[in-house]
């Protein structure tokens, strides 16, 4: 059955409420569309765990710190209406910019800590602008539950930091990384790669992974991550703007993985923003 397509918050309100009504517990997959396997993973998750699922499309511009990067977001609403009717999303929302920021909007929700450092600090503005538009979402579709997946691992930490400090009655799920076979992982932005760039762009994952290996042999971290940076940059990427070690739960950072950490990093590869994060320890 082909998924419903609704564009306004009252026609969302409407449903929603029935399916409540009905007893029936509703998941939420937010995305900016797309969509691709680890999309669908997550609405795969959602149809598991709750009745109804929503998906949400919106191409939030309060995100963006850079104009060229909201103009060049791929936008592919048909297909991704496709790929949601194999999996039977039961609604998806596709608000407009008027709807989701009416004339005289002047609100934003903004996160301290897990913030800070790694894209926080390359990107400015970027979290108020997600966390401002999931906590968006999460009332207008009183969702039980959410599901994000752990490639954006830092906005997984932020938005389950609103979850909890808010008190918004939604739990959110984090769904590992899907990734392509040679090891990139999954990502709206990797259609913008040429097919040159393509072939290198499974190196950053690699280095990654080689560079989590001799730390959790006991490995020295300078000495490894400078090896790592020189291995991407040898393979294409011209800037790595950063890769740390961070503790799992709150993002400070490590130099050795003396409890569970993960391995962060974002590089460009021939003009595309790449992150990717693995666990380690
Ligand atoms: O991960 C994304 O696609 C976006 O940051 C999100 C969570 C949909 C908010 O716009």
């Amino acid at each position: 059955m082909k998924p419903q397509i609704i564009r306004t918050l009252a026609e969302l309100r409407q449903i929603v409420k029935d399916w409540k009504a009905a007893g029936e517990t509703v998941g939420v997959v937010p995305t900016m569309g797309a969509l691709h396997q680890g999309h669908l993973s997550l609405v795969r998750a959602g149809k598991e765990a709750c009745d109804r699922v929503i998906v949400t499309i919106f191409i939030n511009p309060k995100q963006f710190n850079n104009p060229d990067d909201y103009k060049n977001y791929p936008r592919t609403e048909e297909e991704d209406a496709r790929k949601l009717e194999a999996l039977k999303a039961d609604v998806v929302y596709v608000p407009d910019g008027a709807q989701m920021y009416p004339a005289g909007f002047a609100s934003t929700v903004s996160v301290e800590g897990v913030t800070e450092g790694l894209c926080g600090a390359h990107r400015a503005g970027h979290f108020d602008g997600v966390a401002t538009i999931v906590t968006k979402l999460f009332t207008q579709t009183q969702a039980d539950k959410a599901f994000f997946g752990e490639k954006d691992y830092q906005q997984l930490l932020v938005v389950k930091r609103i979850a909890t400090d808010l008190d918004l009655p939604i739990e959110v799920i984090g769904c590992p990384t899907i990734r392509e076979e040679d090891g990139l992982a999954m990502s709206s932005r990797n259609l913008l790669l040429s097919d040159r760039a393509r072939t290198w762009a499974p190196e950053m994952n690699l280095a990654m992974e080689e560079l989590a290996e001799k730390l959790r042999a006991g490995g020295d971290w300078d000495a490894l991550k400078a090896a790592a940076i020189s291995r991407m940059e040898r393979a294409g990427f011209t800037e790595v703007e950063y890769l740390d070690l961070r503790a799992a739960d709150n993002l400070e950072l490590l130099s050795a993985p003396d409890r569970p950490a993960r391995l962060l990093a974002a590089a460009w590869l021939a003009g595309v923003r790449l992150i990717d994060n693995i666990a380690v320890g």
